[in-house]
């Protein structure tokens, strides 16, 4: 295992947070590189669930957690989602540690995503409000603020200072807003850098050297690959690079010392917000029937949001691309289970575009909005595989489908999840 980057293959929710969960048991340190409290991670333990957006999956596991410096970190998110953990019984103040590099989230980084969001009407990203592209901008812009800007009280307090004007000019003449409280933001953001300040160092000097020692270190991915803000569904995706990249950019760690690439997908596809899908299946009639039908056993609503997702069949361009964009070795495919009550299931093999057929993932997403899919109609299995420990005791039809599914993507699938359970893992 050494170094192993775990990567969503779709455009997110694809349940990475389940698989790094497994992954993690054999794990040392667990690492976040990208993205920031937009992600929802859910895992069940026994009979608790648990949903992490910014602590990484492995906490659940009592491992060395790490936030890396490509994370966009929201204290506020962060002390909430630590407290209710550690009320919950995992250990969390003594198992993490946070890049001093990585950028803070400030309440009017919310407030001009919501703002921005609104502006944009029915042009709208429809993105988690978290703050998360704002942050982002001003990472890029360099006048953020990063972790470490929280040790030194005075300098912070005095550089938030030094953006509070050009802030608040944005909030209120452009977007009509009212003036953020900047000696509030200031005390409040006091208060979290004292209980963070433990936990702030150079990220990137440990991850290596517990790489130097031969200690296994797990990189949980946010977001998927088609949400990448780079390659993604731009500009219907995130602000970060959720390619398996971001790993190396979000936490200091040569792209060499990498030794696997897992990429996570759904046996189906799911996406929220807005933006391009060729395979959904919308609307009021049949269509919609069969994404509702799905939505209840896949438990398909957002785990941040709460936003009920949009629901398609398997296209196979979509995770080939991923394939490509992150150099995916081996695949996890989720929530297979969801799939136990179709005689028949479609998979999308190409798409037709002004009336030639493409096997490739168009790079534009007017091109992409464009596509209709092609498909072909594999045989279902109408059989529970939610008990099923190896591919052996899988439904001949269910392994076919995921035979198929390695054919088109051209990786080996090496993981079924078929159901929420910890147990509901099919390897070997
Ligand atoms: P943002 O990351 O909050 O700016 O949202 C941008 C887009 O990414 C929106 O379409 C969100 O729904 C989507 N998104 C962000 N995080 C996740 C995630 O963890 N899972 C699925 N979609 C996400």
């Amino acid at each position: 295992m050494a170094a192993t980057v775990v990567v969503g293959a779709q455009w997110g929710d694809e349940g990475k947070g389940r698989v790094v969960d497994i992954l993690a048991e054999r794990a040392d340190l667990v690492v976040r590189f990208q993205g920031g409290s937009n992600a929802g991670h859910t895992v069940w333990v026994g009979e608790e669930h648990f949903a992490l957006h910014l602590i990484p999956t492995g906490i659940l596991r009592g491992k060395k957690c790490v936030i890396g410096n490509g994370v966009v970190v929201d204290p506020h998110a962060l002390s909430e989602e630590a407290d209710n953990l550690e009320n919950r019984g995992v250990s969390v103040w003594n198992n993490l540690v946070i890049s001093e590099n990585a950028h803070l989230i400030l309440p009017y980084h919310r407030l001009l995503d919501e703002a921005h969001e609104r502006s944009l009407g029915d042009g709208k990203i429809g993105t988690t409000l978290r703050g998360i592209g704002q942050a982002y901008a001003d990472k890029a812009a360099r006048v953020g603020l990063r972790v470490g800007d929280m040790a030194d009280e005075k300098e912070f307090c005095a550089k938030l200072e030094r953006l509070a004007d050009s802030k608040n000019q944005i909030l209120k003449q452009v977007y009509g807003g009212e003036n953020l409280p900047w000696e509030k933001v200031c005390e409040e953001y006091l208060r979290y850098a004292e209980r963070l300040r433990p936990l702030i160092t150079d990220t990137s000097l440990l991850i290596n050297s517990a790489l130097d020692d031969g200690k296994h270190v797990l990189f949980e991915g946010a977001q998927g690959a088609l949400l990448d803000i780079d390659f993604g569904t731009y500009p219907y995706c995130t602000s970060s690079n959720s390619t398996a990249g971001g790993a190396c950019t979000g936490t200091g760690v040569s792209p060499k010392r990498i030794d696997t690439i897992v990429g996570v997908m759904k046996a189906y596809t799911t996406r929220v917000g807005e933006g391009p899908f060729p395979t959904e299946l919308e609307g009021s009639g049949v269509e919609g029937d069969i994404a509702e039908a799905m939505r209840k056993p896949g438990r398909e609503y957002g785990s941040t949001t709460g936003r009920p997702r949009r629901i398609g069949w398997f296209d196979a361009l979509v995770v080939r691309r991923a394939v490509m964009l992150s150099g995916i070795e081996e695949l996890a495919v989720t929530h297979l289970d969801v799939l136990d009550q179709f005689e028949k299931i479609p998979v999308c093999v190409g798409y037709e575009y002004d009336g030639e057929r493409m096997d490739i993932f168009p790079a534009s997403s007017a091109k992409l909005r464009k596509c209709r899919p092609i498909y072909e109609e594999l045989p279902g299995w109408k059989q529970d595989t939610s008990r099923a420990k190896k591919f052996a005791e899988l439904p001949a039809n269910g392994r076919r489908y995921l035979d198929r599914i390695s054919e088109l993507t051209g990786v080996a699938v090496k993981m079924v999840l078929v159901g929420p359970r910890r147990d509901q893992t099919v390897v070997g």
